[in-house]
């Protein structure tokens, strides 16, 4: 099956490429790019007109939680992967939080297996950093690796123990992996729901101090320094968090970090009113974070945005605010709310590509990112001009909990084209 994609504006910072080029896929693989007019179309070639559109590597998200062994309330594999596609992701890393938990090559087994099946996007799982997340004693890094495992993390959880963290740095190294940090002291954060502040007094919830994230950032870049093994601050909400890890690179640490969409979208004002939809751990937090992280990652600071999507059942969202379970449902607006950052000139779209694609891969070793000739055909088609409202009853993920319900979007994936196959959804 060939496929032709002419007159896009290609934007592929692995090639440096940013300007009108036509694609070539052939079974499943990138067979040539070329700029707009140069490539010889085969003869009965589907071709797809992406006349003023983006045409960028399809989209890596490198924090999901798919829920599927033992949540599928929440989200399956099969309905997070979809949602994924919708949201222009071809590829998403799953978070090992699941029932089991995905701390052995037999759930890493299950999990390829039924995202070969029922998958519609690639699935990349992440093993947890300790048995049954439970931060006592290391998983076995090793065979998770071999059955298909990209990386180590215990997020949804810290690993409090800092020898703990401190081996599983010295281990990871040895097979190059690295280990995702959820950077959060417990003892700090305690019952906290929200971010501690004026809005978590006024509403009379207990906070979470911007230090429960920040001495462990501090904590995970020491030990990354210690044993030259390589961290991943995941889902970074504060400033203090920003400065440590700028810091921590300009030493030269082997550290990468990723904030999320709404992290840079929102503030703690979106919890008032008691609203369960805005509970995510880390909470959201201040103006000066949001603009701390958008200099973050202006400067390369910060490498990824991810999702961090953590769908969560209706009835569960809805219980109490201290009761509800945090998180947030970030595949189908990532990208919309990314794009606003590119309006405001945070970043460029060769930047949005980089965090949203390229780097992730490169930080997780996949060969995705990238639309250079022989590269797996995964690729996004972005009209970055249509605008539209945000829908939950239309959210494709099971989980609906997103404090941007309603709101208007600009930009979004018009086609997402996973291994050469095409999901289109507005001509
Ligand atoms: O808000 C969150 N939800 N943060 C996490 O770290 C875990 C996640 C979840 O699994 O629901």
């Amino acid at each position: 099956m060939k496929l032709l994609i002419i007159n896009g504006h290609v934007v592929d910072p692995s090639q440096g490429i940013d300007g009108l080029h036509d694609i070539l896929i052939e079974s499943g693989k990138i067979a040539s790019i070329s700029p707009k007019g140069k490539l010889k179309a085969p003869a009965k070639a589907k071709t797809i007109d992406a006349a003023g559109r983006f045409v960028i590597p399809g989209l890596v998200d490198m924090h999901v939680h798919l829920r599927e062994p033992g949540f599928e309330h929440k989200e399956t594999i099969s309905t997070g992967t979809h949602a994924a596609v919708r949201g222009g992701f071809t590829s998403v890393c799953c978070m090992p939080n699941t029932s089991p938990v995905n701390d052995n090559a037999g759930i890493t087994e299950y999990i390829l297996k039924k995202a070969a099946q029922e998958g519609m996007c690639g699935v990349f799982p992440i093993g947890a950093v300790t048995k049954g997340q439970m931060g006592e004693e290391l998983a076995e890094f090793g065979m998770m690796l071999e059955e298909g495992c990209v990386a180590f993390s215990d997020d949804g959880r810290p690993v409090v123990d800092s020898r703990i963290m401190r081996r599983a740095l010295e281990y990871s190294r040895a097979f190059g992996a690295c280990i995702i940090s959820h950077s959060e002291d417990p003892a700090l954060s305690l019952d906290g729901v929200m971010n501690e502040g004026l809005v978590s007094q006024s509403l009379g919830l207990v906070g979470i101090p911007r230090q429960a994230e920040e001495t462990m950032v501090y904590r995970d870049v020491a030990l990354a320094e210690l044993t030259g093994g390589r961290v991943h601050i995941a889902h970074v909400s504060t400033e203090g968090s920003v400065r440590i890890i700028r810091e921590a690179k300009t030493r030269g640490i082997n550290v990468t970090a990723e904030t999320c969409p709404h992290y840079f979208s929102v503030t703690e004002a979106a919890c008032e009113g008691f609203n369960g939809n805005a509970k995510v751990n880390p909470p959201l937090r201040t103006e000066p974070d949001i603009a701390a992280i958008k200099a973050g990652l202006s400067d390369g600071t910060l490498d990824a945005i991810a999702t961090d999507h953590a769908p969560h059942h209706r009835n569960e969202k809805q219980r109490e605010f201290d009761q509800a379970p945090p998180g947030i449902s970030g595949l189908e607006t990532a990208l919309g709310l990314t794009l606003a950052l590119v309006r405001e000139g945070v970043m460029d779209m060769t930047d949005l590509v980089e965090k949203m694609a390229l780097k992730p891969s490169m930080i997780l070793g996949l060969d995705r990112g990238t639309l250079a000739q022989g590269a797996v055909a995964d690729i996004t088609i972005v009209d970055a001009d249509v605008e539209y409202d945000v829908n939950i009853d239309e959210f494709v993920s099971k989980g609906k909990n997103t404090p941007f319900a309603g709101w208007r979007l600009k930009g979004r994936a018009v086609a997402t084209i996973v291994k050469g196959k095409v999901h289109e959804w507005e001509k």
